[in-house]
């Protein structure tokens, strides 16, 4: 982590005085989330990573976050020598439960997936249990019974949310309307951070409000569209956006533009993500903050794969790294950017 990080992430903690605050899940796991080296191979006797097969149901690539996470767990597999078996469900939800039957159908030593959305996967969750064979959680989580999956690899959703409320309440000095750009409706992200935001202001944020709220359903596309409509029904009265990731807030960015205001100072807008293409509207002053969330899973989603195929255990929840950009270190930092 870079010392400006660090010196902020400290402030961050002294001022907010959250229990559990992003800045001190990087103190624990930064090693293993920042970074795409392989890990330790087990002991001998025990499965390697050469011997594994995994299968893999990703949601689809409607984000430049998701799409770095494809790469991270695609690029981890290839470097660890893992046979994956990887499938795109272009964000339907019975196309992710197909992966998963196939997969079994397959018998792969472990199953990872990133469900669409929170409901909906007893049935199939308990026929990969029948067949023997662990299914992890990458990025999101499905609400199903704790018997029915292994862990969970990723961030605290609600933590992202309290954390871009607080970055708002401070850029908006304590008050202002606010337009929230909800992603996927059903999905865990998009539940969590609406939850976590709306705990801050519940809190310790009292001053802001929230005129309206939609899923843009995690798209740049419909980030600019929902924000263009809202737009015309609130247009000078908004203060500030809430976007739950940064494509979204790209979007809303452009319709700003077009709107004829400036996106950063006519409106203030924090989201959530840190990828590149967010320090870049940082950069250009167009965005004020994003929480960082981090899709560089793939060394510890293998990690977990090879322990559970050797009849390990894991950590129920093994948390990301994340930290808190906004303008003023954009510059510095892009270049580090790794996604
Ligand atoms: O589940 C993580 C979310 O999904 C990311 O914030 C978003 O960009 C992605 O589509």
């Amino acid at each position: 982590m870079k010392v400006i990080t660090r010196i902020l992430c400290l402030v961050a903690v002294i001022v907010v005085a959250l229990p559990l605050t992003a800045c001190q899940f990087a103190v624990t796991t930064e090693e293993a989330t920042q970074s795409e080296q392989p890990v330790e191979e087990p002991a001998a006797g025990g499965k390697t990573y050469s011997d594994l097969v995994v299968g893999f149901a990703q949601i689809g690539a409607e984000s430049e976050w998701r799409t770095a996470e494809t790469n991270s767990i695609k690029a981890s597999a290839e470097e660890l020598g893992v046979e994956l078996k990887f499938s795109d469900a272009q964000q339907q939800q019975e196309n992710q439960i197909k992966a998963v039957r196939s997969f079994i159908a397959q018998q792969v030593d472990v199953i990872g997936i990133a469900p669409v959305v929170e409901s909906g996967w007893e049935t199939v969750f308990q026929e990969a249990k029948d067949a023997g064979i662990p299914i992890i959680f990458v990025d999101r989580k499905a609400a199903v019974s704790d018997d029915l999956y292994t862990t969970f690899i990723g961030s605290d959703f609600v933590l992202e949310g309290y954390n871009a409320c607080l970055e708002m309440s401070k850029l908006l000095g304590g008050e202002g309307k606010i337009i929230e750009l909800q992603g996927t409706t059903g999905a865990d992200p998009a539940i969590e951070r609406k939850e976590g935001f709306e705990a801050c202001i519940a809190k310790e944020a009292p001053g802001l409000e929230i005129l309206d709220s939609q899923t843009g359903d995690f798209t740049r596309a419909k980030g600019k569209e929902v924000m263009e409509a809202f737009l015309k029904t609130y247009g000078q009265d908004i203060d500030g956006v809430y976007a739950h990731n940064d494509d979204m807030a790209i979007g809303a960015i452009q319709a700003i533009e077009e709107y004829g205001l400036k996106p950063g100072e006519d409106i203030i807008i924090v989201s959530i993500d840190g990828v590149r293409g967010a320090f870049e509207a940082m950069v250009e002053g167009k965005l004020n903050c994003t929480v960082e969330c981090n899709p560089l899973l793939g060394p510890q989603f293998f990690e977990a794969a090879l322990t559970l195929a050797n009849g390990g255990t894991v950590d129920r929840w093994i948390k990301s790294n994340e930290g808190i950009y906004c303008m003023d270190v954009a510059a510095q930092e892009l270049p580090n950017r790794k996604y």
